[in-house]
């Protein structure tokens, strides 16, 4: 057979062959290319112009990390600590609420979301984080408000009617433990937004991942949406196993698979490894994060020169990864995405 032949075909027997673990409904179709906090390759993240954006590039779906406000309001950031991605610093009236706090055992100073209300957020614009590496985006800066959960699912929804494509949200429960501790636990707040929004079920556009495995396991109890266990270097910060490590054995993902419809590694953790065949056989989706285009980011082989900001092969990264059975992928450039994959899905029969 030739070999694009084959490529599809492992792809698409691969969706086919895992078996849902906890009797949720499956998309088998083809892998799904989730747009990493928006296009963010492309804009600043978590602003609704990236997750805009990364609909128009063709991605199935978006992905907001949430943290909570004073107010309990979830809005999109990859971390509380919001100096690093927005224009609080500028802010004199807020310059009171530089504190140092300590999460998840590490020591972080800086500005916290869960000290602004959401009208206090809403003051700020969003910034990019890495503007060495993406000086396009930067030009966008002061420019985007922090979205809220309720905007993200507004827009995921009117643009599913719009472009008649199912835009599903993939959340992110960031920090969960902490978050409980001072007073902001987040599980049945996400869990009752997303049932307002009518998602509730397994055949629901969603995803809900979180690197916790206890918090997983609540929301398990809660709702039929399918869940998705982060997976990564160390340990799980609410210490619920020894180790990803352990996660990562056949014992480990069998457990994960009485609570998860899948796992999210590291990219790095699929390549040259049991891993994807592993978590298949425990009847879990594999959904590794997170490619991006910069040199940066990419493994020596796929980088281009030695600019760490110039963009190197990432079509050719993930069609590897396409061929390794992954079940989709986190990625800054969906666009990239969305071409690798009709590309390995169009090859010519030789
Ligand atoms: O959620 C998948 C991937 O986004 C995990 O990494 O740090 O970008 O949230 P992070
Ligand atoms: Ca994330």
């Amino acid at each position: 057979m030739h070999g694009g032949v084959l490529l599809r075909t492992a792809i698409i027997l691969a969706a086919l062959a895992c078996a849902p673990a906890i009797g949720q409904e499956a998309r088998v179709d083809r892998p799904i290319v989730i747009a990493h906090r928006g296009a963010s390759g492309e804009r600043p993240e978590h602003t609704l112009a990236a997750y805009e954006l990364a609909i128009e590039r063709g991605a199935d779906f978006i992905e907001p990390d949430l943290v909570p406000t004073k107010d309990d309001v979830l809005v999109a950031r990859h971390e509380n600590e919001i100096g690093g991605t927005t224009d609080v610093a500028k802010h004199p009236e807020f310059a009171a609420r530089r504190t140092t706090k300590t999460i998840d055992g590490t020591s972080i100073t800086g500005w916290f979301v869960e000290d602004f209300t959401l009208a206090e957020m809403k003051t700020l614009r969003a910034q990019e984080r890495i503007p060495e590496l993406r000086p396009g985006n930067a030009t966008y800066d002061g420019r985007f408000a922090v979205p809220t959960l309720a905007e993200i699912i507004a827009l995921a929804k009117r643009r599913s009617k719009e472009t008649g494509r199912t835009i599903g949200i993939y959340p992110e429960t960031k920090h969960p433990t902490y978050f409980a501790s001072v007073g902001h636990p987040t599980d049945a707040r996400l869990v009752a937004q997303l049932k307002a929004a009518g998602w509730d079920s397994p055949s629901a556009p969603v995803f809900i991942q979180s690197f916790e495995v206890d918090n997983l396991k609540r929301i398990h109890a809660m709702t039929g949406i399918r869940l998705i266990q982060l997976m990564d270097d160390g340990a799980p910060a609410d210490g619920a196993v020894p180790s990803y490590a352990a996660m990562g054995t056949p014992a480990g993902l069998a457990a994960v698979a009485r609570y998860a419809w899948g796992i999210g590694p590291n990219k790095a953790a699929v390549d040259g490894t049991t891993l994807v065949a592993d978590a298949h056989a425990a009847g879990l989706r594999v959904h590794p994060w997170t490619y991006r285009a910069e040199n940066r980011f990419l493994p020596p082989r796929f980088a281009s020169g030695t600019d760490p900001a110039a963009h190197g092969d990432l079509a050719g990264e993930i069609t590897a990864a396409l061929a390794l059975g992954i079940d989709g992928f986190f990625t800054d450039y969906p666009g990239i995405g969305v071409a690798a994959l009709d590309a390995a899905a169009r090859k010519p029969v030789k």
